[in-house]
Order: C-alpha cells, then structure tokens, then sequence
C-alpha cells in the first residue's frame, strides 16, 4: 500500500510534481529569460520578494490583462481565480475604471488637495457600509494602521486585541501568535525592535470565554478582525459568535474594527452589513479603486467625533496618519467608477452564482474520489482544504495547511491555463468569469486529483 498524506498518494503526488516543474520550465522559456535579467539588478530577482513563493520554478512574466484573464510573456492565455488575491476581484482593469482613469489621466494625478470625486465617494461609502464618516489611504495595511492609531488615541487605552491567526497587512502590531497557548512575536517579522506582546492580546477566533477574560482587563481600544478569517485558510464564525462578541466587545467599553478587504467577496457592503454587524470602524483596501492603488476607512458617527476631539486636543504637529499620496485624484476617480458602476448587485449576483457551482463542484470532485477534504464559500470566495470538517480556529487551520501539496495542486492548474491563489487553496470568481470558465476549472481539478490518486 502506497503511503498517503491528506489522503493522497505521496510518492505519486513527488513524482508529479517534479514533471510539472519540467513541464512548466519548457512552457515558459520568454519568462524564464526575462526571470534571469530580473536577477541583475532585483533583489530576489523580482520586484516583491515574496513573487518567488509560488508554486513556479521561476517567476511567470504576465504580459497583459483583461476581465478574469490574462496572457504570460510566452503567449499562454490564463483563467485568472486568483485575480490579484482580491486587489482584481472585479476583473482585470473593468471597464468604467479603466474609462475614468484614462479621463484622469490627463487632469492630473495628486495636488494634496480634494477633488471632485471626494464627496461623491464618501457619500457612496457611507450609503453602503452604513458608516456616515471616511478617510482614505493608499492600501489596507495603512488603513488598519491608521485606524489602530485612531483608535488607540480616541480611548486612551493602549492594547489592541486579534485573533490567532490574523493577517491585516503588514501592521507590526498584530504579527503576535499563540503558541501552545502562549501569545508569541511572530519569528518571521523582520527588523522588529519593540516587544509586540506588551500591546497586543492575541486569543483564538470563537471562543468567547477567552474574548471576555481579555477585554475584562479594561485595557482593550479595539478588536481588529476579519469576520471571516480568511488568510489562514478560512475559518468562520460559529453561528450566535459575532452577536455575542459584540455585546462583549461593547460591555468592556472596547470597539469593533472589521476588517474588509477579503470579504467584501461577500456583498456590496461586505460581511458586515449581509450579516447586520455593527462594528465601529470598517476597512477596505484592494479592489476598492478596481486594482489601483487606494484603501478607505469609515467611523460610526460617535467614534467619528472621538476621533476629532483627540486630533484637536493634540498639540500642532505630525499625527502619524496619512501618507502624501493619499486620496490622490487618481484613486479617487477609479473608486467613484468601481463604487457607481462596477460593484453592483447585479454584478454580485452574478459571481455568487458561480462560486456556489465551483464550491459544490469542487465538493463532488473531493466526495467523488473519497477525499477527507472540504469547501468554504464566502460569496464570491471558495476555498478547499486539506481536512474533512472545516476548522474553527487558527491554530486548526494553522495545522492542515500542507504548502507542498497546494504547490503540486497550483502548479498542475497553472500549466493547464488556471491560476488560484498562492499560500492557500482560494479562489475568486469575477464579473467576467463565466460558467465554462468555471467547468475547465473543475474538470482540471478532477485530472489533477486523479493523477494524485493513481497506485
Ligand atoms: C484582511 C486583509 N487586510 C489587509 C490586507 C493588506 O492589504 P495590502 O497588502 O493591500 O496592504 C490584507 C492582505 O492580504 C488582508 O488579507
């Protein structure tokens, strides 16, 4: 009997992928050159160091794209499920954007000074995410950046708390970890002088004895969550979680920042208002503008005019919030577009039909061939993972990630014309995706389970 890891044929699953890599290195000979001239004079050979962690031998060049494709430097056109993990949710350079940034174009990019579009965006902004006050950054790590420095400002109070497990950016503060129950700095974040844990409370997402025992400490501004972890592979809320949570949150005088990004997937006002949450502060970067550079921040009316009385009770001077570029006029134009004309229900409706047929595409794939595998579906977000029933918090999911194995699986699409998200096992579904786009995806998936299977 052949050994067997996440309920594949290991040697087989090897082999396998070292005829990918070949393939994949004769496919791509136009990449692999422009790879080596990158080399010179790009430290890691590619413009952000982490491009080499896909599944590649060698970064892929992408020449162009377009809607939910795009072609490499060797010609090869792709399914994009990846779509910039969520910066191109709404499919590459849409329409109305592209339209808007061209007009843009030439009236002028940055003036550090409001344009046109600013009123119109906020007032779109608070329509949707039913938060009346907003400001802007130029991605969602300084987005929750800021807010943390709001927020921690507005209350006087020191601590931020978040969930084992968490990404929201590269926000130093919450790279802090529980390991083995112990809240630990996360031994990857470089550079790092300050001891992380005297101002961050880290618990597990779902549990709420160990949410109030924290905030019970008094010493707690804000929760910083996603409402769906999804950067660990997803975990959700178990049913009644956030309704408890907030009560707690609120009883401990502390406040809720919900962090978007990822799952605006799930509606054009995101998680938050498809479930009736009520969190105090919301984020959103990525897709926002359409892909171009922007991320935006709302406050409830109440914190709003906290935050302006610390701001005014300050001495004159650098606040620490807000960089030059900022609600640039550029990033302002793309989300007036994004906002009016790209995310709209209709355009929702449309990707949350698809994502239910690849999430239960994917779940007669995995029961097909007897996988002790399963799939989440957060609207237009899916994702399968390596364990039967979904886990429930981040050191469960922390447990069965198997990088190795999703490589395999990601090489063996991406060689066949398919793209889904490094790190984990996502895939997101655009306004331009369509149903056989979907159908090539699920029944390349299936061959690819075959050939882990084969004795
Ligand atoms: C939930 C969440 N928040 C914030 C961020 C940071 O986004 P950016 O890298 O665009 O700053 C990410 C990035 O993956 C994210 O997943």
């Amino acid at each position: 009997m052949a050994s067997t890891r996440d309920g594949v044929n290991w040697p087989r699953a090897q082999a396998l992928a070292a005829a990918e890599r070949a393939s994949y290195i004769a496919r791509n000979p136009e990449s692999a050159r422009l790879a080596g001239q990158a080399a010179q004079h790009l430290l890691f050979g590619v413009p952000m160091h982490w491009m080499n962690d896909w599944s590649t031998p060698f970064a892929l060049t992408v020449s162009e794209a377009s809607g939910a494709r795009f072609r490499d430097a060797d010609g090869h056109e792709y399914i994009d499920f990846c779509l910039g993990d969520t910066g191109a949710m709404f499919g590459h350079a849409p329409q109305p954007v592209a339209q808007a940034i061209a007009r843009q174009a030439a009236r002028g990019y940055t003036a550090m000074l409001p344009s046109e579009d600013s009123a119109p965006v906020a007032a779109e902004l608070a329509r949707r995410f039913g938060l009346p006050y907003w400001q802007f950054a130029l991605s969602a790590s300084d987005a929750n950046r800021f807010v943390l420095r709001w927020l921690r400002a507005a209350t006087g109070r020191s601590k931020v708390l978040v969930f084992n497990g968490c990404y929201h950016g590269t926000v130093d503060d919450v790279f802090v970890d529980l390991v083995d129950g112990v809240p630990t700095q996360r031994d990857s974040l470089l550079g790092q002088v300050h001891k992380l844990t005297d101002h961050t409370v880290v618990v597990e997402f779902n549990d709420l004895p160990a949410l109030e025992a924290a905030l019970k400490q008094g010493d707690i501004a804000c929760v910083l969550a996603e409402p769906v972890m999804t950067n660990i592979g997803m975990v959700l809320p178990q049913p009644g979680y956030w309704e408890a949570a907030q009560r707690l949150i609120k009883r401990h005088g502390s406040l809720l920042v919900i962090d978007e990004t990822h799952t605006i997937s799930s509606g054009p006002g995101g998680y938050a208002q498809a479930h009736g949450m009520r969190p105090d502060a919301l984020v959103v970067g990525k897709p926002i503008g359409g892909g171009i550079p922007c991320a935006v921040y709302g406050f409830t009316e109440e914190l709003a005019r906290r935050v302006e009385q610390a701001k005014r009770s300050a001495p004159p001077g650098h606040s620490g919030v807000g960089t030059t570029l900022s609600a640039n006029m550029f990033a302002m134009a793309a989300m007036r577009a994004n906002l009016e004309q790209v995310m709209t229900e209709d355009v929702y409706r449309h990707m949350f039909a698809l994502a239910a047929q690849l999430a239960e595409g994917l779940r007669a794939v995995i029961a097909g061939h007897k996988l002790p595998w399963c799939v989440t579906q957060i609207g237009a977000r899916t994702e399968f993972q390596f364990t039967p029933t979904a886990p429930q918090n981040g050191t469960q999911a922390q447990a069965i990630l198997d990088g190795e194995l999703e490589q395999i699986i990601h090489l063996y699409l991406l060689n066949r014309g398919l793209l889904i998200t490094p790190f984990h096992n996502m895939l997101l579904v655009c306004p331009d995706t369509d149903e056989n786009d979907v159908a090539r995806l699920l029944s390349t998936f299936e061959e690819c389970i075959k050939a882990l299977l084969l004795n």
